[in-house]
This record gives C-alpha cells, structure tokens and sequence, in this order.
C-alpha cells in the first residue's frame, strides 16, 4: 500500500494558500480585462462542451491547481486504477470499473489478478443483450404465455439508483412496449405502489443485489414474490404446488449479482442470473449486468451508446494532459473551493426534466465515494473532504431554493447542464418552449456571475432600503455543461465525468473512493432493533434511552 501524499505539504498548496490570502473574486473585471477568458476556460469532452469561465479562478489559481494535481500523483493513480491495482485497499480489491464499457477487442488484452476481464465483461454483455432480445420480442414469456410488459427492478443504492436514473433519462428511447419500474426502500408503501396495477402474468422482476445480502431488497424480493403466486394463484393460472411455483419463479424473476451462489439459494435459477464482479463498485455499476433492466426497456444497443460514451470520457482523462483534462480541472476546482473558499455543499442543477434523478445519483456516487475522515492507510485526513450534492432541475429549483445562491451567505458552486435539442419539441403560440427554457439557463448562470451593483438598481428607479435588497453581489461560481442532446452517449459522458471528478478529489485527499464503511454500523443497529420493536423487551432494554423512548411511543401507536 503507497503511502498517500498529504495535499497540505506540496508546495502546490502553499502556493495556493499565497494566492488565497489576497484573493478577490472579481467575474466582471476579469470578464472585462480578458477577451480570452471564456474561450481559455472553454473545453470540449467527447460531445460535451464545457464552459469553466464563470468560476473563481484566476490563471495562477488554475495553474497551481494543476501543479497540485501533478504533486498529489493523479495521473499515476488513475494509470494505476486502470491497470488493475487493488487501490479499494480495505477490502484489497482492483477497482475496474473502467473495464466495463471497454469495446470489443480493446488492445492491449486486460488481465488482472489472472482474470481475463475483457473477455468476461463481453460474455455477460452478450448475454445480457440475448436476455434483452428475448423479452423484447416476444421470445421470452411469462407463465400464462404472456410478453412481458413491465420490468421491475428491485435494488437499492447502487443497485436503483443508476440504472432508475438512466432509464428516467432515457425514456425516449424505451421502444418495445416495456415500461420500467424501480422498487428500493423497505418502506412496504414502494412495492405496493409500484405493483398495485401490474398484470402478474406480464411482469418480470429483476432482482438486483451486488451482495445478495441487502436487508432491504431481500425483503422485497420475498414480497415480489409473494405478489406474484398470490396474483397468479387468484387469476387461475397456477395451482398452489410448490412445482408450480418454482415455475412461476423460473419465468417471472431473474438477478444480477456477484454472489450467484445467494441467487440460486433464493430460488431463481441461475441460468436466469447475470454476475458481475467484486471490483464493480456498487455506485460504480450501471453499466454492469445492474443496467439488465434498461438493457430490455431501452435496448442492448442503446445500452452499448451508454457505456461507449462512458469510454469516450475514460480516454480522454487518460489521454489528455492535466491542464486541459476536463475531469481533473473540475475536481481541482471543487479542492479550490472545499479547501480554501470554504464551500461545503455543491449543487448539481439540470436544464433537463429527464436528469431528475440525476442530482439523487450523484449523492451517492460523491459522498459514499468522499465522505470519509482517513486517508487509504488509515491515517487521519489533512483537509476537509466531500462536498453535500444537491439539486433539483430547473426551473423547479429557480423558485424554491435559488434565492439563497444568488443572495444567500453561503458560497456553493453549482453545475449547470444543459441540452441543445428537446426529446419533445413544442411551441406555445409559436415560440419554442425549450429556447425558453434555455434562456433561464443561461439567465441564472449569467446572474449569478456578474450580479447586480446597487448603481444599476437605483438606475432603474430603485430607492431606500429597497436597493440593497435588490443587489446581487454576483460571484457566485457555476460551471455550464451543455451537450446536442440527451442520447445514451452523452448520458454515458456525464456520468463518466463525475466518476473522474470524484477520483480527483479522492486522490488529492488521499482517499479511498471505493469503499463505504459508513454504512455499516446503521445496518447492524437496524438488525438489533428490530426485535425490540417487535415486542422483545429484553432487546428494548438494551437500547440507549431515547431509542427505547421512542420504540414504547411507536408500541402505544401502532
Ligand atoms: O449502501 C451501501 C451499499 O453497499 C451501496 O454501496 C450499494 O450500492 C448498496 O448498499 C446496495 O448493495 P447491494 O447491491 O449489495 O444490494
């Protein structure tokens, strides 16, 4: 294990700390001063162009940032993530997950730990798009005879959260009558929801689990299946033997995991399991076999445009010189900010109904990925670490929360992304509602930057107390991410580019970005309550006092 280099003791750092103690944010003037700025700070990554000009930088912060990066070892980590080194070191495992949206006969041939993982990722690819084939024309059925007409993807955390995004994103381009639902949290309100108007005879559920251990979708595996004999069994179409639900079963359920000896314990045969592998990382694996269910709703070769466009990003952070990198350049920045200008949370705001659940995505793939308090040898960190992601698309957040970015005492970067072309095109009374659209877009991010001076209100007839309420102090930092289009590939990209954001800042950090200890003692805690709210004193009274307070409050109630 390398001993990570501690970021405070670069002379990068201390640079930046020179730079910082007479820093003033100034957009306009640097706007004003510098012709070239925009186009400087404008880059291209794959389909995305990527517009930086309006953050808190100067060229020397830039450049010192950059030297930061190159002291800190990024490149070389990042050379060393994709050859294979077991960099998740608290579980000693490779993390690959680059691997997975590796073309066909990538060269040279990636071995690692004796494991052909090339061949392996296209062999459950091929298998995964046969499956997908299958239920999309018809060639898979349902007990009865039926075509499947809803997937229903139970997982969690990673296992939801990717491939519920991707497939809200994407919709579009769902063309085979197949809907997708996504059912996660324990709460029996989500499953009852999701299932109260499914046919039982044209439903296929996927049951998603990287460990096939999750308290949460176990239970709702057993739910799920429950619903189906039960709906099955009311309707005539199967008997109540044990032979005829196994058959059910066969036809209605498959899995993905890494733990195929758990699927087949559960009762899914597995020849209907995709595995993948302990170097996916659960934040990391939509584009593993845990993409099964927008493989069928969107089509295998929609699902191959979304990890080539994850690849496009891949090589571009291995190819491109740090300076001009544009996922090391963004995680520099949010360094920048987190370390020197105090930010503490980042907000993430699509132009693009369809990226909902994109901010949801981010949180996890950020903060499991950077929350943490040691460095990868267990020592303590030097610096403050992962930022709260947050966001909602606008316009919606324009009128709840932007208020307190524009005019607020916190400083918090905001991303901004945006799509030249609409899925839908429409017009009100002949003007193109996504022209509209754009304009807020573009109105916010300008807003933000360059504010209002009190000059320009009281030009406007503005007087009193009134003025300094309608000044906008500007310099408020956002990055503007705008693509042709919302298409499998591009999605591939974003998402791509925030993997490598967040390793940036990991290695800078000196963390482990792959592994997620925090969740742990939750999980536990859950299991030893459980008991004690089923009515087993003896595990009440083992509870700390405000927990048994409110486990007697929730017995008087229920
Ligand atoms: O929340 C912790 C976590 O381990 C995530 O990292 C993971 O994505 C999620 O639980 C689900 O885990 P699994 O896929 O093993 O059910």
């Amino acid at each position: 294990m390398t001993t990570p280099i501690d970021p405070t003791t670069t002379p990068a750092w201390a640079a930046l700390e020179a730079l910082h103690a007479t820093f003033t944010p100034d957009l306009r003037g640097w706007f004003d001063e510098d012709e070239g700025r925009v186009e400087r700070l404008s880059f291209p990554l794959a389909d995305l162009h990527v517009d930086l000009s309006k953050n808190l930088v100067t060229a020397e912060v830039l450049s010192a940032l950059v030297t930061l990066a190159e002291q800190t070892g990024v490149a070389e980590r990042y050379a060393q993530m994709l050859a294979g080194v077991h960099l998740n070191t608290t579980e000693d495992r490779a993390v690959l997950h680059t691997a997975l949206r590796r073309p066909r006969g990538a060269s040279p041939e990636l071995v690692v730990d004796g494991q052909h993982i090339d061949t392996d990722v296209q062999e459950v690819l091929d298998a995964l798009s046969a499956f997908a084939d299958r239920v999309r024309s018809g060639d898979w059925l349902g007990v009865t005879g039926k075509k499947v007409t809803h997937v229903v993807n139970i997982g969690i955390g990673g296992s939801d959260l990717g491939p519920v995004m991707v497939y809200e994103a994407l919709k579009p381009y769902a063309d085979a009558g197949i809907q997708a639902r996504f059912v996660s949290n324990i709460d029996p309100t989500d499953i009852a929801e999701k299932t109260a108007d499914l046919d039982p005879e044209t439903t296929l559920f996927i049951v998603a689990s990287k460990t096939f251990t999750t308290l949460e979708t176990l239970t709702n595996a057993r739910l799920a299946r429950d619903w189906l004999w039960a709906g099955l069994a009311s309707a005539g179409a199967i008997d109540g033997t044990d032979a005829a639900k196994t058959d059910a079963v066969s036809h209605h359920f498959v899995a993905v995991s890494t733990a195929l000896d758990k699927v087949e314990a559960f009762g899914i045969d597995p020849a209907n399991a995709f595995g993948f592998w302990d170097w996916v990382g659960g934040r990391y694996s939509v584009d593993s076999a845990i993409g099964l269910s927008l493989a069928i709703a969107l089509g295998p070769v929609a699902f191959r445009e979304l990890l080539a466009g994850f690849h496009a990003v891949d090589e571009h952070v291995a190819t491109t010189p740090l300076a001009q990198n544009v996922p090391v350049l963004m995680g520099l920045l949010n360094v920048w900010y987190t370390n020197f200008l105090g930010a503490q949370t980042h907000a993430v705001l699509p132009y693009a109904q369809q990226l909902s659940r994109f901010p949801a995505y981010l949180q996890q793939l950020t903060m499991e990925s950077n929350g943490k308090s040691v460095r990868w040898d267990g020592t303590a960190v030097t610096t403050d670490t992962g930022e709260v992601y947050w966001g909602e698309p606008g316009t919606n957040g324009q009128h709840a929360f932007y208020q307190l970015i524009h005019q607020g005492t916190r400083l918090i970067p905001a991303d901004f992304i945006a799509f030249a072309n609409p899925a839908y095109p429409l017009t009100d009374d002949g003007r193109d509602v996504h022209a509209l659209f754009l304009a807020n877009f573009l109105a916010q991010t300008r807003a933000l930057a360059f504010g209002k001076t009190a000059e320009e209100v009281e030009a406007e007839g503005t007087t009193g107390a009134l003025v300094a309420a309608r000044t906008f102090s500007g310099n408020r930092p956002t990055t503007s991410i705008f693509a042709p289009a919302l298409t499998p590939s591009v999605l591939g990209q974003l998402i791509a580019l925030y993997e490598h954001i967040v390793f940036t800042q990991g290695t800078i950090w000196g963390i482990n970005s792959f592994d997620q200890w925090g969740v742990e003692l939750g999980k536990q805690l859950a299991l030893q309550i459980a008991p004690a709210i089923e009515g087993d004193d003896d595990a009440l009274v083992k509870q700390d006092a405000s927990t048994q307070a409110l486990i007697r409050y929730y017995r008087a109630h229920r």
